[in-house]
Order: C-alpha cells, then sequence, then structure tokens
C-alpha cells in the first residue's frame, strides 16, 4: 500500500499497487476531475510532484512522451510505484454524489434519425441516481463492455435516464441499441461520472458548442437552467453533418419560448437548400464572438470538435478554467 496526497487540497488516501490512482481516488471518496476513465480524453491529467508511477503497457493516447518527461500523468491508467504527491484541482459540487450501479429497464426506444436513437431507461423501485447536469453513465449489457452516455435529462426525475445514441459502425453496443434492443429488457448502469457539469456558482453569459450527440447533455444543462429559473444568457450551437442530423427542434421551441436562450444550427455538409449557416460548429461560434474572455463555454461531442472548439477559443481571450468539455473519446490538448 501506498499513499498518495494531493498537495492541492491537502487530501490522502491509500493505493494499492493493482489499481488507477484515479479508483483510488474515487473509492476514497475524492473527487479527481476524469472522462473516459480509459485513457482517451486526457481529463484526469495531473502533475506528480514527489514518487514514481507507471503503465501497465504503452503510454496511453492522451499524454505526450514530453508530458510524461515533464512529470504529467494520466490517473486513470497509472499505478502507485512509491508514495506520491501530486496535484490536481478537485470537484468541490460532485462531493456528495455517490457513484452507485443500478439496474434499469429499457422503457422506451424511439428511433429520432437514421443513426441516432433516443433510449428512455427506467430504474425500478425507489431507486434513483442522483447527478449533475452533463454528467454522464456507463451502460452495462453482459455481453458487452461498458459503453459511456451523457445523460440527455435534467436530474429532475432521476429515476428516468434519457440517452441519445449515435450508431458507430461495427461498433458492438452501439449496433445491438439499434437493432436488437428491446423494450423491457434489463440493463444496469453505472454512475453519475465526469467533470462535465453546470457550474452554477457564476453568473457568466454561456456559450454552448454541441457535436451531433454532443448535443445531449446540453440538453441536459438548459432543460436544468429552465427547470430551477437560471436566466443566464445562453448561446446554444449544434453542429451536424446535413439538416437530418438536427435529430430534435427542441433548442428551436426554448429559443422561441425563452429570451436568454439563443440557438444556431450549423451543418457542415449540407445536401439541401439550406439558409442558416454552413462550416465548422466552433468557426460559427467565432463568426458571432470575436473576444471569449467573459463568457463560460461547454463542448460535447467528437474529440476532434472539442480539441478545435478548444485551440481556437483560447486565442480568442477564452479562459482555459472556463472551458468544460466532454470528448466522445481520445485525447486533446490545449
Ligand atoms: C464521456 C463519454 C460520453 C459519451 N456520450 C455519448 C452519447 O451521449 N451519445 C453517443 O452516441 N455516444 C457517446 N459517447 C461515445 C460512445 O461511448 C461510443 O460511441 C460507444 O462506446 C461505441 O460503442 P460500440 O460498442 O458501438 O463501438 P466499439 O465496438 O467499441 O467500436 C467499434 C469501432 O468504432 C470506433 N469507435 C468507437 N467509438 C467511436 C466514436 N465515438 N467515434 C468514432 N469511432 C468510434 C472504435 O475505435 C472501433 O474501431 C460517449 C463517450 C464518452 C467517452
Ligand atoms: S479519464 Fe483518464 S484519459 Fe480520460
Amino acid at each position: 500500500m501506498f499513499t498518495v496526497e494531493n498537495q492541492i487540497s491537502g487530501k490522502a488516501f491509500s493505493v494499492s499497487d493493482d489499481v488507477s490512482i484515479l479508483d483510488a481516488a474515487i473509492s476514497s471518496g475524492i473527487n479527481f476531475p476524469y472522462g473516459c476513465q480509459k485513457g482517451f480524453c486526457g481529463q484526469c491529467k495531473a502533475t506528480i510532484i514527489e514518487g514514481e508511477v507507471g503503465y501497465d503497457g504503452d503510454i496511453p493516447n492522451a499524454i505526450t512522451a514530453q508530458e510524461v518527461n515533464d512529470g504529467m500523468a494520466l490517473l486513470c491508467q497509472c499505478k502507485a510505484k512509491t508514495d506520491i504527491k501530486l496535484a490536481v484541482s478537485e470537484l468541490d459540487s460532485v462531493t456528495d454524489i455517490a457513484l452507485k450501479m443500478l439496474p434499469c429497464k429499457a422503457e422506451f426506444i424511439n428511433k429520432l434519425n437514421d443513426d441516432v436513437v433516443q433510449l428512455f431507461l427506467k430504474i425500478p423501485g425507489s431507486e434513483s441516481l442522483q447527478y449533475l447536469a452533463g454528467q454522464y453513465i456507463d451502460l452495462i449489457h453482459p455481453e458487452f463492455e461498458p459503453r459511456a452516455f451523457s445523460i440527455a435529462n435534467a436530474p429532475v426525475n432521476s429515476s428516468t435516464i434519457e440517452l441519445h445514441i449515435r450508431i458507430v459502425d461495427d461498433g458492438k453496443f452501439t449496433n445491438y441499441i439499434f437493432n436488437e434492443l428491446e423494450e423491457k429488457s434489463l440493463l444496469k448502469i453505472e454512475g453519475p461520472k465526469g467533470g462535465f457539469y453546470f457550474r452554477e456558482d457564476s453568473d457568466m453569459p454561456i456559450i454552448l458548442v454541441a457535436g451531433g450527440t454532443g448535443f445531449a447533455p446540453i440538453k441536459a444543462i438548459v432543460e436544468h437552467m429552465i427547470t430551477v429559473g437560471i436566466e443566464r444568457e445562453v448561446f446554444i450551437y449544434w453542429g451536424v453533418r446535413d439538416e437530418p442530423d438536427i435529430y430534435m427542434s427542441i433548442p428551436e421551441k426554448w429559443s422561441r419560448i425563452h429570451k436568454n436562450i439563443h440557438f444556431v444550427p450549423v451543418l457542415s455538409e449540407p445536401n439541401i437548400k439550406w439558409n442558416g449557416r454552413v462550416g465548422f460548429v466552433h468557426e460559427s461560434v467565432l463568426q458571432d464572438f470575436e473576444d471569449l474572455s467573459k463568457y463560460e463555454i461547454y463542448a460535447c461531442g467528437p474529440p476532434i470538435m472539442v480539441e478545435s472548439a478548444a485551440n481556437t477559443f483560447v486565442k480568442h481571450g477564452m479562459k482555459k478554467d472556463k472551458f468544460y468539455s466532454d470528448a466522445f473519446e481520445f485525447a486533446f490538448e490545449m
């Protein structure tokens, strides 16, 4: 057993040599930030101040050799080889939320377009899942590895979980969900997970950037704001390939009803006559906002979109600590 001490919070916990430092932190109720837990997203990166860590195989995708040399580590993948002193900014507002494994039933399956399905999961009995708007769960089926999906509904009735699932070419689990999963089937979920959640302790205007099914957690965030009466100015940009990929009309409806909510759909490859924005979604944000220094920005969707947004937005004054993202796999640097 080794001891890991976070020099920022002063908190310490024990870790054995066969679990990741992140797993040990989570088991000890310490909220280090994380996303995919698979070495793809880079959200669990930390500075090792003292001590030695190691990886089971190659250095994971989300960290460069240079960063390893500079004393950085990917906490979801590395294991302690000695006592460790590290520096991580812990997430305070998820502190009281317990990670739960819960059984659930596929209550309603609704095909939203040719490649996105809306899946409602019902948690039976008196159980419910406490979570923050924007977080995700792992969906578990005995025949597949757990898969991450963002929760698309606000945490109001947390015994029902809504997911928006895009079918991945040759993807095992998403093809099963799309083609074979039946209503009333039993599944499990584990969550809530992730540091991508709505920060309520701010009055800054907000820019929400979604790519494809990255709209799911954005929907949860906006629904939550509407439910609790938060009237901060919100600008939603939803980037997709073509018009049918805008699989829900709800953001357009929000913008009609709520004067603080603005919606800009952006198509990258429109096949039809389209009078709206065309191009990459992050470029559309920059058409409207030359200076991003006074905005809180949430970006969610394919890694390339999140990476492009992060890299270009910082050049337009975005404050790194006001940028929150969930990349649906793989790493990015900023
Ligand atoms: C934090 C988080 C939240 C997510 N939320 C959502 C969500 O709300 N909705 C949603 O539709 N998806 C979401 N995803 C992505 C989703 O988890 C994957 O699409 C899913 O795990 C694919 O499972 P599969 O078994 O079908 O594919 P696999 O059988 O695992 O993969 C098959 C092939 O597709 C590739 N592949 C897998 N995933 C992707 C991908 N996302 N993009 C491109 N290629 C891929 C693999 O490398 C492999 O070559 C999220 C991912 C993360 C990390
Ligand atoms: S949580 Fe570690 S790389 Fe994603």
